[in-house]
């Protein structure tokens, strides 16, 4: 897996650090009421992981199940919501929790969607942010790291499904990329 990569973009003691910093900055933000975590599935699940073990108040945690890129290169287009159900946020606090803002899809039809719901403020959170212009106006409140404009993988992002359990984030060489599915 390693050999796939091409350079490492952030390495695991810089993600580390910076998620210390982010954890303080929430917990004195939030520093009580009724705080609700979502968590973006998949590629939010490591980032939401170790930030949140680190955020030093009470929190409820829910799971989205939201897809967009399909294990691709490029956005589709169309954000699905892939669950059958959708987490009680009427009232809530909700801190939105997802890997990387790209082209602000997916944080726009989701904090767009809570709100449609009744949730009572929507805050996001990002550990990536792509230095890009965005097809839709949103930003984060919490960002972890901007970034270029170049494909990443790992600490959950993925390439055709692969590279999540990478606890780096780092650029794929063109030979990874290019490799048919499954070789
Ligand atoms: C990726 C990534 C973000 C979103 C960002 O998800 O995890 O959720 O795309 O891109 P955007 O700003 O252009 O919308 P993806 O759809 O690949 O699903 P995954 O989280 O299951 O990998
Ligand atoms: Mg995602």
């Amino acid at each position: 897996m390693r050999a796939d990569i091409e350079r490492i973009l952030i390495d695991e003691e810089i993600i580390e650090k910076r998620l210390d910093r982010m954890a303080e900055e929430i917990g004195r933000d939030f520093p009580q009421g009724n705080l609700l975590a979502i968590i973006l599935l998949k590629g939010a699940l490591v980032f939401a992981a170790d930030l949140l073990r680190r955020v030093p108040r009470q929190l409820e945690l829910e799971c989205l199940n939201v897809s967009s890129y399909h294990g691709g290169l490029e956005s589709s287009g169309t954000v699905k919501f892939l669950d059958r159900s959708f987490p009680e946020v009427r009232g809530r606090h909700v801190l939105l929790l997802d890997d990387i803002l790209d082209t602000g899809r997916t944080l726009h039809a989701v904090a767009e969607r809570l709100r449609a719901e009744g949730a009572q403020a929507v805050h996001t959170c990002v550990l990536l942010a792509k230095d890009r212009p965005r097809d839709q106006e949103v930003a984060a409140d919490y960002t972890g790291f901007v970034i270029g404009d170049e494909f990443v993988v790992g600490y959950g992002l993925d390439y055709r499904g692969r590279y999540r359990n990478l606890p780096y984030v780092g650029v794929l060489t063109r030979e990874a990329i290019e490799r048919e599915p499954g070789a």
